[in-house]
């Protein structure tokens, strides 16, 4: 196969997604020339799956919303492990990316009084979420794919990147392979940005597609010396769709219950009340999915292992605009009219809260020249997501990242070309193809199903050794595996990257999982089941020859000026937590 070797880019930018094309509009802003690399079609990104909505404190329902109080939800509900730093960030700049994106043309639903509408989301203080139907993130992504084509952005979207191109802890481009020609190219930049989204995909029940969120940004990062944090805490959202098979996993958006939507055991209990009983189904996710969980596991749940949410009882008018997707959703798969009946739902794996350890400033890594932004970067979130804050998180912090990335590179000195980095990069794809005899789908399910065993809502010791166990004989299965491209299908190439990213994010997601003795947030441990006040640090994972490393260190605390608000949404939300008395 031959190897392209491209003119130097300013900036690389990885993920055509929310956080991508954000990154890059703000790099054309500042002059600068950029390239964006993806591995599914732009108007197909993950973004499109975000679905119920995206969170700015503008008040327009709820008078006394402030973006101090969306710093302190977020803070909270995340069990005061996330950045107070990130948090306040995407907090107070929320507001003008979201002017700014409907702006552009997303076209967020509007009040009689032009503003924008706002929808409640669980253990918000506030009706905070922004929204279009339940089609938000697909609106966001097309806003942003306009802008992009009035910017006329160089975007690659059938490239699937293979490594990073690191001199002396500086990155300078990436390699990928063309999932079309099977082309090998070298991209050279001043400054690359990571934003491949997560690696939930690596769960047998998904929200995700084949093809996306398999950990293969967090490999490429973790391979070229940066960190990773949080990998303990995988959000698993509670309202996933149980059939038929090839919708298994499917979200249901929150959003269903934040029109109304309640939840019922088997028993018709709206069993909610035994978990929280003031905020009901608009609980804290971890909440839901740990009672949903629950119900199923102890037997009150329907006889597909689900639970029931129902929506009956708001009017079909309402469920049809502002539900379309799910409704048509639930109809076209199940054959159930979604305002007539309730449907059965169950936890899947949702959201990867840890990532890349970055600085909440700049998103910058350890690695010079490399920035993460999106879900592939760690530290917002803490234990817990709020809904609708994934939308704000790619747009603030894409935003943020390309500013960052652009000042680097305006800065930069040196350009370099890393002869001996594109070699093994090179060498590191062909080595992938030479004997073509295997197939890694296969290893790739089963990874699945040890994580959807081993690592899935409710966690212990014992289940979590094992699945190291197994995941650790199954990364020596893998290491004997090459493949086998037939008919040109390049595509299959991904397979076997993807795998080995996902083998190195189930192990890291897993000896996470073990260290952290508690529960907290998403992170159940069923031998441990209270939080334990004192444990208020982040897992650091890094890779130091060929073997992961952990390390605890302690978590920030939020400045003086934001304390105030703190204490006070504690006393007001009854909060447990104990780090700022
Ligand atoms: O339920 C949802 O619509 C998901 C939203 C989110 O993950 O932010």
């Amino acid at each position: 196969m031959n190897t392209n070797l491209s003119d130097y880019t300013n900036i690389l930018i990885i993920g055509c997604g929310g956080a991508g094309l954000s990154s890059a509009i703000e790099a054309m802003q500042n002059n600068l020339s950029v390239k964006v690399l993806g591995k599914r079609l732009k108007n197909d990104a993950h973004t499109v799956l975000a679905a119920g909505g995206i969170n700015a404190s503008f008040g327009n329902l709820d008078n006394n919303d402030s973006w101090e109080q969306h710093f302190a939800d977020t803070f909270l509900e995340g069990y005061e492990i996330g950045d107070p730093k990130a948090i306040e960030l995407m907090a107070r700049e929320a507001i003008n990316c979201v002017n700014e994106i409907d702006s552009w043309g997303a076209n967020f639903q509007k009040l009689k009084n032009g503003k924008f509408d706002q929808r409640f989301f669980g253990a918000h203080t506030y009706r905070r979420t922004c929204f279009c139907g339940d089609y938000t993130g697909k609106s966001i992504l097309d806003a942003l794919l306009k802008k992009a084509s009035y910017l006329k952005m160089p975007i690659f979207d059938s490239e699937y990147v293979t490594d990073l191109l690191i001199e002396e802890d500086r990155c300078f481009g990436a390699t990928s392979i063309n999932l079309i020609s099977g082309e090998k190219n070298v991209h050279l930049a001043d400054a690359t940005i990571l934003c491949t989204g997560g690696h939930t995909r690596i769960w047998k029940r998904s929200s995700s597609r084949k093809y996306e969120n398999n950990g293969d940004g967090l490999f490429l990062a973790l391979k070229s010396g940066c960190k990773l944090i949080d990998m303990e805490m995988v959000q698993f959202h509670p309202t996933g769709m149980l059939y038929p098979e090839e919708m298994e996993g499917m979200l249901v958006t929150e959003a269903v219950r934040g029109e109304g939507g309640k939840l019922y055991n088997s028993r018709g209990e709206r069993f909610m009340k035994n978990y929280d009983a003031e905020r009901m189904e608009l609980s804290t996710r971890d909440t839901i999915a740990r009672a949903n969980y629950l119900e199923i596991k102890e037997g009150r749940g329907t006889q597909r292992g689900g639970v029931i949410l129902d929506i009956s009882h708001i009017k079909k008018e309402k469920i049809i605009a502002r539900l379309p997707t799910i409704y048509n959703q639930i109809l076209e798969h199940q054959n159930i009219d979604i305002s007539e009946e309730p449907f059965e739902v169950a936890p899947t794996a949702h959201y990867s809260m840890g990532g890349i350890s970055v600085k909440a400033e700049s998103h910058g890594t350890d690695i010079e020249g490399l920035f993460a932004a999106g879900e592939v970067a760690g530290g917002l979130h803490g234990a817990n997501r709020l809904g609708g804050n994934s939308l704000a998180e790619i747009l603030v912090f894409g935003k943020i990242a390309g500013c960052h990335a652009s000042k680097y590179s305006k800065n930069l000195k040196i350009k370099s070309k890393p002869i001996k980095s594109i070699r093994t990069a090179n060498e590191n794809i062909d080595k992938k193809l030479v004997r073509g005899k295997n197939d890694p789908s296969c290893l790739q399910r089963e990874l699945q199903k040890i994580m959807w065993e081993h690592c899935g809502v409710v966690k212990d010791k014992k289940n979590l050794e094992k699945g190291i166990f197994k995941i650790a004989s199954l990364k020596n299965e893998a290491l004997s595996l090459d493949t086998k491209i037939i008919n040109n299908d390049y595509r299959k190439i991904t397979d076997i990257f993807d795998l080995e990213a996902s083998i190195i994010a189930a192990e890291s997601t897993l000896k996470s999982a073990l260290a952290r003795e508690e529960t907290r947030g998403a992170h159940n441990r069923s031998d441990f089941p209270q939080t334990n006040q004192k444990s208020l640090f982040n897992i650091e994972v890094k890779l130091e020859n060929n073997k992961l490393e952990l390390n605890k260190i302690n978590c920030s605390i939020p400045d003086d000026n934001l304390i105030k608000i703190i204490k006070k949404t504690k006393e007001v939300k009854n909060f447990k937590g104990k780090l700022i008395e």
